[in-house]
């Protein structure tokens, strides 16, 4: 008996070409039509093209050869040419107690790339919004996904922690203090005794750009500072330094709650490090031009359907640009790391800016064509009124008033017996809930917020899945504490069991998927559908005082199954199950 799917679409293919027909791959897809089938094999249709005879006759000859497998209960051929499959319960069973047995061989596709993310990219001093979330949602969800199927990663905040605005806190600063040690001539790196919080920097952030933004004698103070900041400035750069350590614990804190984390937490500061080799590169390769006093790149290329505007290197003030920013980081990824390819989850809005950037990267030569740059930019979400999410004064939300209201509803909704860590465990379903409606949308497309809906513990939500996976755990602890054993699926007895071991069958290729395409989607789609599956189950049958022994083990161990399965996609998804809820 095969332990895994594959196996036996291998085995079919086999028995193909041994009549002659030569097919690459042979897929079983999941069939719309359960009642002729578990599976469809739909082939025929194609090989008929090739090998121009009758679709249902080749449906036939497959049939002819195949039909004694032990693996299938029923097979036959239906128009125009669909051969349809229903497996022995022996063989779901033999399948389930192999995921059950190595849970993490339904992820692992052997794909062994290493992949540079680039997510999250808060900006220092700036409240972290609503916008940074879907960053980091994403980006730690494919980069958990990109390790279950077997590549390394490195993962990069990408903080965006250097230029103009900077230069503006710090004159705004020294405009209120201007007796700090930072700003006396003979400071030396000593330590300051100066208080900053993030609520500081909060407030701080749009008052200094907005004054700089209203008179050009004060943008120009924040230039110069900028530019000595940029050049190492002792008392600049030491107050700087503090400025981002404040603005990183807040981001750090908030991360942690949404189960965020990274290897590298460099900024922007830490690639300007390699602008000047990589513009000794870039101006030795004599793609430089100047344009009404910017120094630019020229990225068009011939069949470029819209146009697509030079790459803009050097401003025409002088100013390094956020492009160049990115070629440096490039620049320094490819030269520490070997790569094969860097992903950045970015806001679908920056996509120019990317598209500029690579171009100007394969135009150079700077990276080879073995390492792959990857854009996966995403939609937005917006307020309930499909508008983009405000607060009730018109602000931008912070994402920290974000996570408290929605631990707020999930609090109310926990069960009263509750005692202890009721705002922990509220904070984890209202994480549950935020990433899986983030995650349930395609990667691009934008959705709209919606707290009700979200924590909704009777709707395709990460509500109403952790509820179901701790009243799965739950059942399996008052097994274990009743002291009944079991192991392994013995036998399948309802309708139901099969139909969650058939869709159990179909992991693989939804993990598969969701790699491909950089989306979580279809996981989420999946532990919805899978979960539903089970919950039918569970309310149809008893499994703690089901007499028979076999059976309730084979349930218990079906229960097992899919909780271990749903921890896993929800790890995936950077979601942790509570104990209780
Ligand atoms: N800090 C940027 C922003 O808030 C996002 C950074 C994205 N990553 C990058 N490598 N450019 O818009």
């Amino acid at each position: 008996m095969n332990h895994k799917i594959e196996e036996l679409e291998n085995k079919i293919k086999n028995k193909m070409h041994e009549i002659g027909y030569e097919v690459e791959e042979v897929v079983l897809n999941p069939s719309n039509r359960p009642d002729l089938g578990d599976y469809q094999y739909n082939g025929a249709m194609a090989l008929a093209k090739i090998y121009h005879d009758n679709p249902m006759k080749i449906a036939q000859n497959i049939v002819d050869k195949i039909k004694n497998f032990s693996e299938f209960k029923q097979i036959s051929v239906a128009n125009p040419g669909f051969i349809n499959i229903s497996l022995s319960d022996e063989c779901l069973i033999a399948f389930a107690n192999h995921s059950l047995e190595d849970i993490s061989s339904n992820y692992h596709l052997g794909i062994n790339k290493t992949i540079f993310l680039d997510y999250g990219g808060p900006n220092v001093a700036k409240v972290l919004h609503v916008g940074h979330l879907r960053s980091a949602n994403i980006g730690q969800a494919l980069n958990n996904l990109c390790k279950a199927v077997g590549c390394n990663t490195i993962s990069d905040i990408h903080l965006g922690d250097w230029g103009r605005p900077m230069g503006m806190v710090i004159l705004e600063i020294k405009t209120r203090y201007p007796n700090l040690a930072y700003f006396k001539d003979d400071y030396n790196g000593e330590d300051v005794d100066f208080q900053l919080t993030n609520e500081d920097l909060l407030e701080l952030y749009p008052t200094a750009t907005t004054k700089a933004k209203e008179n050009e004698s004060i943008m120009d103070m924040s230039r110069q500072i900028n530019a000595e900041l940029q050049n190492k400035h002792k008392g600049y750069y030491a107050l700087w330094k503090k400025i981002v350590e404040v603005s990183l614990n807040e981001v750090k804190r908030l991360y942690k709650d949404l189960n965020v984390d990274f290897d590298l937490w460099e900024g922007e500061s830490d690639n300007f490090a390699y602008m000047d080799e990589l513009f000794k590169f870039l101006y030795a390769k004599n793609i430089i031009t100047e344009s009404e006093g910017a120094q630019v790149i020229d990225v068009k290329e011939e069949t470029d359907k819209k146009e697509i505007p030079p790459l803009i290197l050097v401003k025409s003030n002088g100013a390094v640009s956020y492009e160049a920013t990115d070629l440096a980081a490039i620049w320094e990824r490819t030269h520490k790391y070997k790569l094969d390819e860097i992903w950045y989850i970015v806001d679908k809005r920056q996509e120019l800016h990317f598209t500029q950037v690579f171009r100007a990267c394969i135009k150079s030569g700077m990276i080879d064509d073995k390492t792959k740059l990857i854009f996966n930019g995403f939609g937005t979400m917006n307020g309930p009124d499909g508008k983009p999410f405000k607060t009730r004064d018109g602000g931008v939300m912070p994402l920290s008033d974000l996570l408290d209201n929605v631990t707020d509803v999930c609090e109310a909704r926990i069960m009263e017996s509750i005692k202890e860590n009721r705002r922990e465990i509220a904070r984890q379903i209202a994480v549950a809930a935020i990433k899986y409606a983030d995650l349930l949308p395609f990667r691009t497309t934008d959705y709209n917020f919606d707290i009700d809906k979200f924590t909704d513990l009777n709707g395709k939500t990460g509500t109403y899945l952790l509820y179901s996976c701790v009243r799965m755990n739950s059942l399996l602890k008052k097994a274990k504490e009743a002291n009944i054993e079991f192991a392994k699926i013995q036998t399948l007895t309802t309708e139901n069991e099969r139909k969650i071991l058939i869709a159990m069958l179909d992991l693989k290729r939804i993990i598969k998927r969701s790699f491909e395409n950089y989306s979580l989607n279809e996981i989420c789609e999946y532990l919805y559908k899978i979960t539903n599956l089970y919950n039918n189950f569970y309310a149809e049958n008893k499994v703690l005082t089901e007499k028979n022994e076999a059976i309730r083990s084979s349930w218990l161990a079906l229960t097992k199954l899919i909780f271990d399965n749903n921890q896993q996609l929800l790890n995936i998804l950077g979601i942790n199950i509570p104990e209780k809820m």
